[in-house]
């Protein structure tokens, strides 16, 4: 399969940002939406998104893989990434489909390269391989501050264990924060960002906003038979 000849019929949008933002949510209201006007969209993650994928996220996620160092990391991921692109995305967009991800290389480029400190050039390197020419069409950036992120992100796992991300202190949550804006800042072209401590649905209407504002009137689609 060559991303580069792949004709690009689909519209591929990322949802990023830190913990808490809701950023599942609103993959599944946005989803919803699309739906509704006839539109396929399949709603992804990462890591994750596949089979391999997800196998490969039970182990980045339980934290084993953690002493081989960020850089280590850094090939896990994208190593489940490109699985995905090859399993779940590019048949999707091939098809004409929406694909909405919860979290994608722009994750990558935050917790293991602007906070894990792993050289851009390695960032750089590993995101040519996993994506090529295929990035999203757009990303919205689901900001809010990082003490309500974390409070909500508890509220939400009342029973269940902290990841070893969420595990992290208030400073660096603040610094995945900055680093996002940083690039919504570098590439506005794709990135907008979106106020995500108001309510679900006025965030879901701050994101169709920016997906019509970017992508262009989304009509109902004709049935076709
Ligand atoms: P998840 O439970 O999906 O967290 P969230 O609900 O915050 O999206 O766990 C994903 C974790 O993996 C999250 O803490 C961010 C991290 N991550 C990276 O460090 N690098 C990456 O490239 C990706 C995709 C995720």
């Amino acid at each position: 399969m060559s991303a580069d000849t792949t004709p690009r019929p689909g519209r591929f949008i990322t949802l990023e940002g830190g913990e808490g933002a809701g950023k599942s949510t609103q993959a599944r209201l946005l989803a919803e939406r699309l739906r509704s006007l006839g539109h396929e969209c399949v709603v992804t993650r990462e890591p994750g998104g596949s089979p391999v994928a997800e196998a490969l996220r039970e182990v980045i996620l339980s934290g084993v893989a953690a002493p081989l160092g960020p850089s280590a990391e850094t090939v896990l991921f994208t190593a489940a990434r490109i699985v995905h692109m090859a399993q779940t995305i590019m048949p999707a967009l091939a098809r004409g489909a929406f694909v909405v991800c919860d979290r994608f290389t722009d994750s990558t480029r935050v917790y293991q390269g602007a906070l894990g400190k792993v050289d851009p050039k390695l960032i750089e390197a590993m995101e040519e391989i996993a994506v090529r020419d295929r990035g999203p069409d757009l990303t919205l950036m689901l900001d809010l501050p990082a003490k309500t992120g974390l409070a909500r992100a508890a509220a939400r796992r009342a029973d269940g264990a902290v990841d070893r991300f969420e595990a992290e202190g208030l400073a660096y949550h603040e610094g995945l924060r900055s680093a996002f804006l940083a690039i919504a800042r570098a590439e506005p072209g794709r990135c907008r960002v979106v106020d995500a401590a108001q309510g679900p649905e006025e965030v879901a209407a701050s994101i169709w906003a920016a997906v019509e504002d970017r992508l262009g009137p989304i009509a109902q689609k004709a049935a076709t038979s």
